[in-house]
C-alpha cells in the first residue's frame, strides 16, 4: 500500500514523536520546516485560568509559520505536523481537544493510551490521519478495528512509555496482516537505524529521545545535558513513575536519592493521564530517554539534527548498495 500524502513527501521518512512537557511549537516548527513531521501532545500547551486556549493559539501559529515558510520555499515545503491525543479516561480536555484540532484541520492525529472510534472519525472528518501508538499485535488489531489509518510500533528501548518486544519480532507480526502506513520507535537515533526500519517492514522512523538534545526542546540544559552524556546502559525501564511501564534515565533517579538498580513497583489505581497530571515532589526531575541516546553528541539545533540523520541514512543506503554490488 503506498503512504498517504501526507507522509510520502518527507525529506527523510521520519516522524518526530509527541514528548511531554518537552515537545513545544518552536519545536514542531522547527521539524517540519527540516521536513519531517513534529508533533505535540495536546496536553502541553497548558492553560491558564481567563486566558484564551492554549491548543488553539499554537495551532494558529504552528499553521501560520508553516504557511509562510511554504509560500517562501515552494520547492521544499514544509512536513506536515500531528498533535498527540492521550485517550485515556483520565484526560478529562480529550473531547474539547478534539474539537480544537477538528476546527483547525490538524493533518495528521496521534493517539495513545487507548483507541476509540470517534476520535478517529473527528479526524476523518477534516480529511487527517491517525496513528495509534501500539506495543503488541493485539493492541495494533484493535487500534485497526476502532478506525486508525496507521500504526506505531513501540518496541523495546523507546522513550517514555515503551514496550517490551523486539522491534524485529513486533513489526514482523504486525505486517502478517496490516499493510497500511506503519511507524517504528525504539532508539532510532541515527539515519542507519532509520534504514533499518524501513528494511525491517516500516514505512517510517519515530524519533522522541534525540530531539530532546535540540535548542528548541523545552527542557531543562540539565536534562538535555544527560541525554548527551549517557548510553544505552544508563537506562532503566520501571513502572513506578506513572503506572505504565517506560524507561528513565538512571542518573537522574539516583539525583532524586533512589537507587534504580532496586526500584519498587508501582500502584495502579494512581494512574492519571490529565492535564492536572502531578508526580509528586521528589519525582519532579525522574527524566524519560529511550535507550538510543548513545549517538546524541551534543546539544544542537533540531535542522542540524535532521541534516545528520539525512546524511547517515544516504551513507548507510550507499553502503548497502554497494556491499551487494547493486
Ligand atoms: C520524555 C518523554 C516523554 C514522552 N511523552 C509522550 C507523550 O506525551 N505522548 C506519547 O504518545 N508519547 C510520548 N513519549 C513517547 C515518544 O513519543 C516515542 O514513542 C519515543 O520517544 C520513541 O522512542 P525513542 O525515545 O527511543 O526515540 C515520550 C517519550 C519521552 C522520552
Amino acid at each position: 500500500m503506498t503512504l498517504p500524502k501526507a507522509l510520502s513527501r518527507l525529506r527523510l521518512p521520519v516522524i518526530g514523536s509527541p514528548l511531554f512537557i518537552i515537545s513545544n511549537p518552536d519545536l514542531v516548527i522547527a521539524q517540519c520546516k527540516a521536513g519531517i513531521v513534529g508533533s505535540f501532545p495536546a496536553l502541553n500547551a497548558r492553560e491558564k485560568e481567563g486566558e484564551p486556549i492554549e491548543l488553539e493559539r499554537w495551532l494558529v501559529r504552528i499553521t501560520e509559520e508553516l504557511d509562510r515558510h511554504n509560500q517562501a520555499n515552494p520547492d521544499t515545503p514544509a512536513a506536515p505536523f500531528a498533535v498527540n491525543q492521550i485517550v485515556h479516561r483520565s484526560n478529562a480536555r480529550l473531547e474539547r481537544d478534539v474539537e480544537i484540532c477538528v476546527k483547525h484541520r490538524v493533518p495528521v492525529w496521534i493517539t495513545s493510551l487507548g483507541a476509540q472510534e470517534w476520535v478517529n472519525e473527528a479526524a476523518h472528518s477534516v480529511g487527517g490521519i491517525t496513528l495509534h501508538d501500539v506495543i503488541n499485535n493485539r493492541f495494533a488489531k484493535k487500534a485497526v478495528e476502532k478506525g486508525a489509518d496507521g500504526l506505531i510500533a513501540v518496541a523495546a528501548g523507546a522513550g517514555g512509555h515503551a514496550g517490551a518486544l523486539s522491534p524485529f519480532a513486533l513489526v514482523q507480526e504486525i505486517r502478517e496482516w496490516f499493510d497500511g502506513p506503519l511507524a517504528l520507535s525504539g532508539a532510532i537515533a541515527r539515519g542507519d537505524a532509520i534504514l533499518a526500519a524501513q528494511a525491517a517492514g516500516a514505512d517510517l522512523a519515530y524519533i522522541g529521545s534525540a530531539f530532546i538534545a535540540t535548542e528548541e526542546a523545552n527542557a531543562v540544559p540539565g536534562y538535555k545535558q544527560m541525554i548527551v552524556e549517557n548510553g544505552a546502559s544508563d537506562i532503566v525501564y520501571s513502572d513506578l513513575f506513572t503506572g505504565v511501564w517506560g524507561n528513565y534515565l538512571k542518573p537522574s533517579i539516583a539525583a532524586a536519592g533512589m537507587d534504580p538498580d532496586n526500584l519498587e513497583r508501582s500502584d495502579p489505581s494512581a494512574m492519571n493521564f490529565g492535564a492536572d497530571r502531578q508526580k509528586p515532589k521528589s519525582w519532579k526531575e525522574i527524566w524519560g530517554s529511550g535507550q538510543g541516546i548513545g549517538a546524541v553528541k551534543e546539544v544542537v539545533p533540531a535542522a542540524q539534527l535532521v541534516d545528520r540523520l539525512e546524511r547517515e541514512y544516504r551513507a548507510a543506503r550507499d553502503r548497502l548498495f554497494h556491499a551487494s554490488g547493486a
